[in-house]
């Protein structure tokens, strides 16, 4: 698939980081894992994040997500800045603004595919967590699958399933931690698909750290990462980037 090089009129952020820096210490050593990162992303926007390995990507990610905060500076998650929140505030965005993709897919192995998507809902308290459910997978094609364990299904399944989890509350951000580091070639090109139609249909923000060229490539915004700071902005990604396999 091409990437995206029409880009709808986006008004709201949807991600804000203002000179946000993030320390790590290790054994008394400090380790800057994000250096005075500053970015915006819009409704709709398909980011993907690239950079050597320790560069700071999945960092980034779980400040988006607000399961890690800044040491200084801010993220606003549509508007919200996480460092601000009570447990409760925080609990109701993560639950109601974030969705998270991961590279091992995470699916609960002891519950059927429905329950596995359905139990973001249930967590809630939300009402017709099944129909609900089943209409995220029927849209991913994966409703034939729902009862279904996680062992019975191919990984390109499995992610299938977990992005129908993500989903399942109708996020204004996905975050996306190497979504495709696991899986063949074919069935990563039919996931990143099926990412590049979420955030150009559903207008959800998406941001994936990645290490292939070919997932970049399909992202609308490419952000470079390099110890901890941001190297490179290309917004939007106007051609392929060049012919070396890995970043
Ligand atoms: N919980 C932690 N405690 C201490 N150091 C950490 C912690 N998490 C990450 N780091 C360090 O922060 C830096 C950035 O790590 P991060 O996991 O964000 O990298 P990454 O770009 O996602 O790498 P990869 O491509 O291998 O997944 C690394 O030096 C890492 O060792
Ligand atoms: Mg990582």
């Amino acid at each position: 698939m091409r990437p995206l090089q029409l880009r709808r009129h986006w008004s709201m952020s949807v991600l804000r980081l203002e000179h946000v820096h993030k320390n790590y210490m290790t054994e008394g050593i400090p380790v800057a894992a994000l250096q005075d990162v500053s970015l915006e992303f819009q409704a709709g926007e398909f980011v993907a994040l690239v950079g050597r390995s320790g560069c700071g990507k999945s960092t980034l990610l779980n400040l988006a997500g607000a399961m890690d905060f800044p040491t200084s500076g801010t993220v606003a998650v549509d508007g919200v800045v996480t460092s601000q929140l009570s447990d409760a505030g925080l609990t109701k965005l993560r639950r109601e603004k974030v969705g998270f993709i991961f590279q091992s897919f995470q699916l609960l192995p002891t519950l059927s595919v429905i329950e596995n998507v359905e139990l973001p809902l249930l967590l809630d308290g939300a009402a017709h967590a099944r129909e609900t459910a089943l209409a995220r997978l029927r849209w991913l094609e994966m409703d034939g699958y729902s009862g279904r364990m996680p062992y019975q299904l191919s990984g390109g399944q499995m992610q299938r399933v977990g992005i129908a989890r993500a989903l399942v509350h109708s996020p204004c951000l996905l975050l996306a931690d190497e979504p495709t580091g696991n899986l063949d070639n074919a069935t990563s090109e039919i996931i990143l698909a099926l990412l590049r139609t979420i955030a150009t249909e559903q207008n959800t923000t998406i941001l994936m750290a990645t290490h292939s060229v070919e997932a970049s490539s399909m992202a609308d915004t490419l952000v470079r990462l390099c110890d901890g700071r941001v190297t490179e902005l290309l917004q939007p990604v106007k051609s392929k980037p060049s012919s070396v396999a890995t970043y």
